[in-house]
């Protein structure tokens, strides 16, 4: 996820696009860049880091011009540096474009152009559509840039600009834009909070739109020409809810961003259920997989190991990362070293790849943050476009992880040659609106917080593929309101844990309808005779007489059950901490990312 500001009027240009990227900043903070039409040239002036580093740089103050596009960037192709940072221009410089989304098909468009003559400065998918445009430009930037966008597959917020025209093209599909109205000025923005300030009135771009915007006017059409009448709508929000979406807190945002942040792990990586990951890697070869992580990310690796001696019978281990870096592990060769990490920056997982990669392994990276330490030290990687995770709690990016590892595991199978299961790919498309669904029961799941909140520490109980997710609802909960918690296999309960019931005493259970259910009913039962208050999410529909509280969520494939499974925790746990009066995004004691030992 990017941020995009553009604007035209008569206002002081730079130090207004600066101003908006700050406060676009959490949609993307690796990369910033601008880029001034003063009518005789196009002048761009980027930086790797966040924009506070484009902000010192000297050459602002001399930039004047009345046209403006701006960007501050969330890489997903290309290393987060100052010559893929936005915006980018076409072999004549003359066209300048910033970019909010994933060209699917930018290799091949790339050759193409490259064949008729296009040179290329970037690694970005983003910067082929400045040189198509260039290349379908024959006098009218807005029928060009409609051109350009028939050839490209995948989502797009787009805005751009042309030497010595007083104008801005600004197009969407599948990335928010939005066109601020203003007097004798006008804007193009990710989201309203970049404009909010000057203006109060905006147009919401649907897909396949595009405007072409002066400063007196616009005018919107889609990409077969037909001009469309668009409604001008008044902003209500303040700021502040607006970077969070109206959301109180990111985490909220973040948990509820999770069926949108599934569909960006999968863009382009089923087709025909073929699964697409570029990974310079020989799976075939593989004898033995070592997880490595941290906290949540290390939940996921215990979720991978279901998942991949289930699928692909290959014996997994998962390492804490602080443990596998000094217990001089026994790495083989054909072993294959995996390292999960949202921020790409945890300081235990990187010095266990670096122990891993001394010991000859093979590593591969599922990591969030592209361009991150992690994602450059290991030999392959998988990218979760999970989009930027602002909350210190990891939501999104833990259902990322179990997503892309699934992804890994069909992977090996195709390479092997075997029949991908069909129902699981039809079942991995289902899964972004399945997750969806478990929204409607979040006010239920807020009124159970509010009865438990007061409640001194927790149980969290699953089998099988349910006990890493366990695990973490329970440090979800610890982390982000302070009252103890602890997970384990629903089974060990009897060898110590029940000591701890007593009268009310909260065990959440977290079950599939599976050969399981019946021996878990002892366990609820025996909790239940001891006065324990006994709350399950589950997918099965039986349950209901004997739980207190329970939290249905849909019926999925084993392999998928703990992404929809983990939702009505990480939400309980917002809930709980909130109820409290505790700032779930920053809660004490924590950083986001823990790059020191
Ligand atoms: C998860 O909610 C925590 N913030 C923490 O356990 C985190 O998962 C851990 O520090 C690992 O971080 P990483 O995924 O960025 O490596």
């Amino acid at each position: 996820m990017c941020g995009i500001i553009s604007y035209i009027g008569d206002k002081e240009i730079v130090p207004l696009l600066i101003k908006g990227l700050k406060i676009l900043e959490y949609r993307g903070y690796d990369s910033a860049g601008l880029c001034i039409n003063n009518g005789q040239e196009l002048k761009v002036i980027k930086r790797s880091g966040r924009i506070s580093e484009l902000e010192k740089s000297d050459d602002l103050e001399n930039l004047k011009g009345d046209v403006g596009i701006a960007h501050t960037r969330w890489a997903t192709h290309g290393v987060p540096n100052e010559i893929n940072a936005h915006p980018h221009l076409d072999c004549k410089k003359e066209i300048a474009i910033v970019h909010n989304g994933i060209i699917e098909n930018y290799v091949g468009l790339r050759e193409i152009l490259k064949k008729k003559g296009h040179s290329f400065i970037s690694n970005t998918d983003s910067e082929v559509i400045a040189h198509l445009i260039e290349d379908f430009y024959q006098g009218d930037l807005t029928e060009a840039t409609i051109n350009a966008l028939r050839c490209v597959d995948g989502t797009f917020g787009l805005a751009v600009m042309k030497k010595n025209e007083n104008k801005i093209v600004a197009a969407r599909r599948g990335s928010p834009l939005i066109v601020g109205v203003g007097d004798n000025e006008m804007f193009v923005c990710s989201d309203a909070a970049g404009i909010l300030e000057h203006t109060k009135k905006v147009i919401y771009l649907d897909d396949n739109e595009v405007a072409t915007i002066t400063k007196e006017d616009y005018n919107i059409r889609d990409v077969y020409g037909n001009g469309i009448d668009k409604k001008v709508h008044e902003i209500k929000w303040d700021i502040g809810q607006i970077e969070k979406k109206g959301f109180k807190h990111f985490m909220l945002k973040e948990i509820f961003e999770q069926p949108e942040a599934l569909e960006n792990t999968l863009r382009g990586r089923i087709k025909d259920e073929n699964i697409k990951l570029s990974l310079n890697l020989d799976t075939r070869s593989i004898k033995r997989i070592i997880f490595i992580a941290c906290g949540t990310s290390w939940h996921s690796a215990l979720i991978g190991k279901y998942i991949i001696e289930k699928i692909n019978r290959i014996p997994v281990e998962v390492d804490y990362a602080s443990e596998f870096r000094y217990r001089n592990p026994i790495v083989q060769e054909y072993d294959l070293v995996i390292a999960i990490s949202q921020s790409g920056e945890t300081a235990d997982t990187l010095a266990a790849i670096n122990e891993a990669k001394s010991k000859k392994a093979k590593t591969l990276g599922i990591v969030n943050v592209v361009g991150s330490t992690i994602s450059r030290e290991v030999d392959s990687g998988i990218y979760l476009h999970s989009g930027p995770e602002i909350g210190v709690a990891s939501t999104k990016a833990f259902t990322g992880q179990v997503l892309a590892i699934l992804l890994f595991s069909l992977y090996i199978e195709q390479e092997k040659g075997n029949k991908i299961d069909h129902s699981l790919i039809e079942e991995i498309s289902r899964l972004p609106e399945k997750a969806r669904m478990i929204f409607n029961d979040s006010e239920k799941i807020r009124k159970i917080a509010d009865d438990l909140k007061e409640s001194k520490a927790f149980l969290f109980l699953g089998r099988g593929i349910n006990f890493p997710v366990a695990l973490e609802g329970a440090l979800k909960l610890k982390e982000i309101s302070y009252i103890h918690a602890e997970g384990y296999p629903t089974a060990e309960m009897k060898h110590g844990p029940i000591a701890l019931i007593e009268n009310g005493f909260p065990v959440i259970f977290v079950l599939n309808k599976d050969n399981l259910t019946k021996k878990c009913l002892s366990n609820i039962e025996e909790i239940k005779s001891r006065g324990g208050k006994i709350i399950i999410v589950t997918n099965d529909r039986e349950l209901e007489e004997v739980s207190d509280e329970i939290i249905y969520v849909p019926f999925t494939k084993e392999e998928l059950s703990p992404i929809l499974n983990v939702i009505p925790l990480q939400l309980l746990s917002y809930y709980i901490a909130d109820l409290k009066g505790i700032d779930p995004d920053k809660p004490r004691n924590l950083a986001k990312s823990v790059t020191v030992e």
